[in-house]
């Protein structure tokens, strides 16, 4: 699979109710459209619903109101059993805490999302390819108690891309890295981005990764400025 997801959000509002609380206002009517092979940048202050809007867009939660469409098909119409296969099949998530499972190596956590598929070898080779990509080419049998943060991220990084999405989504992922590190990962997620045309969304706080993505969109009191 590739070639990348073309995403509509139209007025998408999201609410969190919370119990003997009031209701958080998260999304206000929130619309986007990225085009197939493009790459955005999401800014925002902590708590603005970057990660909200995220996970939206995966099909990780479902908007109070509006719609999704990846590629012209609107999330909402799917069922659960749908939508994990969008997840699994198309989406490339990259979270913004990266959720490797300890008792996996480096290279089975990247495997992790080829469960259950066809063709493991192929999978294998482009694991350990990502892997190297991402400059942990010596930590492939490495625990994730083994790895640094930013070691951890970048697993977590190449595990998003093992299955070839069409969209890669991406939730911080320089935040525990150093400069260089970060670069060498913004490099390579717009690599994959030109060459398989992935569509990329990135949410960052880090202005030398906003300003490499073909588009910046900003979110503030659940909408989108200027
Ligand atoms: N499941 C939930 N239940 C209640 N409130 C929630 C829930 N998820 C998020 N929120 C609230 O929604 C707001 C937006 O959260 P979100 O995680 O989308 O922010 P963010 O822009 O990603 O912030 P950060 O930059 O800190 O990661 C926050 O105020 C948060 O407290
Ligand atoms: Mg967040």
């Amino acid at each position: 699979m590739s070639a990348g997801a073309d995403v509509r959000v139209e007025g998408v509002v999201r609410t969190f109710q919370v119990p003997d609380g009031v209701p958080v206002a998260v999304l206000c009517g929130v619309s986007l459209h990225v085009a197939a092979g493009e790459s955005l940048a999401v800014t925002g202050p902590s708590g603005s619903g970057k990660t909200t809007l995220l996970q939206i867009i995966g099909a990780m939660d479902r908007p109070d109101s509006g719609e999704v469409r990846i590629n012209g098909r609107e999330l909402g119409g799917l069922d659960e059993a749908a939508r994990a296969q969008f997840r699994n099949r198309e989406v490339g998530f990259v979270f913004q805490a990266h959720h490797l499972l300890p008792q996996l190596t480096a290279l089975e956590n990247v495997l992790v999302p080829s469960w259950g598929a066809a063709v493991r070898e192929e999978r294998q080779e482009r694991a350990a390819h990502l892997l190297q990509r991402v400059g942990l080419g010596a930590r492939l049998a490495h625990f994730p108690g083994q790895l640094s943060g930013g070691e951890r991220q970048r697993v977590a990084v190449a595990r998003a891309l093992v299955m070839n999405p069409c969209l890669v989504l991406a939730d911080e992922p320089t935040g525990a890295l150093d400069q260089t590190s970060a670069r060498a990962l913004v490099d390579l997620l717009l690599e994959l981005n030109a060459e398989e045309r992935t569509t990329l969304i990135v949410v960052t706080h880090a202005e030398a990764c906003a300003q490499r993505m073909g588009r910046q969109v900003s979110l503030r009191d659940g909408r989108f400025v200027g």
